[in-house]
């Protein structure tokens, strides 16, 4: 039975050194260590790697949590989480250069996805309408999900697993799991 269980673990141990070593190639010693300096932000981390020149990724946290897996993040990301709001986003994840998060109360993404350069991300429009009150509603993104470049992603909406953004979509309600959104409010324009 111990020797079935090692004999589990050994092919994952083997595939997480290989991943490790390509990260490694991919990002180099200086990505790590701006990785370090970044993740002293959260709190709670796993491998954090940091690609890209300036600016580098910057966190406003004013009084959340936030949480990331091993996660990569490109120059000029910023998070700003609220007061008791949470940011978690999940390993294998990357936030290509010039992502923004903006959790009011709470925003989630899931493992393994890929966010595009100058994507936004917010649970709130983060100013009231003249006769309104401010509106904070969560944002849930499932697992490998694929933003593509400049989409923006408002408050209240879920994304299913497997689905896709369009490059430029302005996503104004949720998607279900395995389909593609495009457009100005995005629409389904397959499901995969
Ligand atoms: C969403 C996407 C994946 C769809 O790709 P695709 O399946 O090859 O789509 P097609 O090019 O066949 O287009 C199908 C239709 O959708 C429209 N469409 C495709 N992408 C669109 C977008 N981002 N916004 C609006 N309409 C879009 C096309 O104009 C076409 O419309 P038509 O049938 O009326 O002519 C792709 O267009 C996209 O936006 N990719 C994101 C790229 C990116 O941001 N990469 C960043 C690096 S990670």
């Amino acid at each position: 039975m111990i020797a079935a269980s090692i004999a589990d673990r050994a092919p994952r141990a083997a595939s997480a050194w290989r991943r490790g070593l390509s990260r490694l190639r991919q990002y180099g010693p200086g990505g790590y260590l701006l990785g370090l300096l970044l993740r002293r932000h959260f709190q709670q981390a796993g491998v954090v790697l940091v690609r890209g020149g300036l600016p580098l990724p910057s966190v406003e946290n004013h009084g959340g949590r936030i949480e990331v897996g091993n996660c990569a993040f490109f120059q000029g990301v910023r998070l700003e989480c609220w007061s008791d709001a949470l940011i978690r986003i999940g390993t294998g994840t990357y936030l290509n250069r010039g992502v923004e998060i903006v959790a009011g109360r709470s925003v989630v993404i899931g493992r393994d996805c890929k966010i595009a350069r100058d994507v936004i991300i917010m649970d709130t429009d983060q100013h009231a309408l003249p006769d309104g009150a401010l509106i904070v509603r969560p944002v849930e993104i499932g697992d490998r999900v694929w933003i593509g470049a400049r989409a923006m992603i408002l408050k209240g909406v879920s994304i299913g697993s497997d689905s896709v953004i369009g490059a430029g979509a302005i996503v104004t309600r949720s998607v279900p799991p395995r389909t593609v959104v495009v457009g100005n409010a995005a629409h389904v324009l397959r499901s995969l």
